[in-house]
């Protein structure tokens, strides 16, 4: 099949990142709340899942169309040449949303959409009454917006933050999507320094590493639609291959993460060796406050504790302090935190530059972004 109809899904405030990874794999796109949406071939789904750092999941969908009672949400379903995509023996379970619809319920419409697409297939598979489903498996989701249905087919499985190098996590690890977006919204270019002052288990720096290499994050797992029967074990092997010659093993990179727990530097060296990036990306354990670099043009990118649970906020706000006091000493760096506290300048002593509002799982936080001055230009020698 080629045209299917694309959505890259995203967290709510980092459409625009996507939007652009989009438009770079070459495909035109249009962006609306969590979703960026464009059009292509089975090469842009195996593009897509393995080069997007910052999009959650790549779906098809199969169908969009206005669905205020159950009979047009079956007659919209069945419609669909759910044949195209399912094989007889497809394995397809339905879940499902709703958001100010008047089909507010969940568990009713996956029936319907279940039942549906059963009564097209059987109408296509001639001879089939029962379908076994033991199969390949297509994860279907049936999604109601004001009235409106879309109903998507899941091409990732395992969401594209679970990039297979991850072995061990702290206690609040940062999704690697968002640590990828946040390092898309500095302006570190692979030739300047780049520190994580607190790293727990390393993902700001190892997607740091990935970027600045231009290694597709995806390249250590596989893909739910692989297993597919109509999707050619070529198309991902081609995918793979320009992913390998777009890599730049040798561009020199000097990034540090930094954690004040030493437990948390091993499983960060840990998953370091896990992407492939052993060698690449120093580890080591200091406390914030001892924060010096000799280097100048740095960027700073860093996820501290948010002081939420009782009894840490006195705490918090003096690591904040100290913080502020190391940082204070590099006059050329760029400096990006991403906190869910409020107060976080007062404490730090300095107003940000800009703030930008992100969600950090469920949590609403800012990226305080310090900006420094530009590099001078490079001469000609
Ligand atoms: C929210 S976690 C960072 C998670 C990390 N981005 C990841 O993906 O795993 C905050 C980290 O800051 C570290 N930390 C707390 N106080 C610190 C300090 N004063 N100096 C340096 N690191 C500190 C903790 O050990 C913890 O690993």
């Amino acid at each position: 099949m080629s045209g299917f109809q694309l959505i890259a899904t995203s967290a709510m405030g980092i459409e625009a990142l996507v939007a652009k990874e989009v438009r770079a794999l070459g495909y035109d796109c249009t962006v609306e709340n969590g979703k960026i949406e464009f059009v292509g071939d089975e090469s842009a789904i195996a593009r897509a899942n393995l080069w997007l750092r910052c999009a959650d999941r790549v779906k098809i969908k199969a169908a969009e169309f206005k669905a205020e009672t159950f009979d047009e949400l079956f007659e919209g379903t069945k419609a669909v040449p759910w044949e195209d995509y399912l094989p007889s023996d497809a394995e397809f379970p339905v879940t499902g949303k709703s958001v100010k619809s008047k089909l507010f319920s969940v568990p009713d419409c996956q029936g319907i959409v279940k039942k549906a697409i059963v009564e097209r297939l059987k109408s296509r598979y001639k001879g089939t009454s029962w379908f076994e489903e033991n199969g390949p498996l297509f994860k279907i989701e049936v999604a109601l917006l004001k009235d409106v249905a879309t109903i998507t087919i899941d091409t990732s499985g395992a969401g594209l933050h679970k990039r297979g190098y991850r072995a061990a996590q702290g206690p609040a690890p940062i999704k690697e999507t968002l640590a990828a977006a946040l390092i898309r919204l500095t302006n570190w270019h692979p030739d300047r320094p780049f520190r994580d002052p607190f790293s727990g288990s390393g993902t700001i720096p190892i997607e740091a590493a990935l970027i600045g290499q231009n290694i597709a994050p995806g390249f250590n797992r596989d893909f739910l639609c692989e297993t597919w029967p109509w999707m050619s074990e070529a198309v991902f092997e081609k995918a793979r291959e320009e992913a390998e010659d777009l890599a730049r093993y040798d561009q020199p990179l000097d990034i540090t993460g930094s954690d004040i727990d030493p437990g948390m530097v091993d499983i960060a060296r840990q998953n370091a060796n896990e992407a492939g990036l052993g060698g690449i990306v120093t580890f080591k354990q200091m406390q914030v406050a001892d924060f010096t670099a000799q280097e100048a043009y740095g960027t700073i990118v860093g996820n501290p504790p948010y002081g939420e649970r009782i009894g840490e906020r006195a705490e918090v706000e003096n690591m904040y302090r100290e913080m502020g006091r190391a940082f204070a000493r590099l006059d050329t760096w760029s400096v990006y935190i991403l906190t869910a506290d409020e107060q976080f300048e007062r404490a730090y002593g300095k107003k940000a530059t800009k703030k930008r509002k992100l969600y950090n799982g469920p949590i609403k936080t800012d990226l305080y972004q310090f900006w420094g001055p530009r590099p001078p230009r490079k001469t000609e020698t």
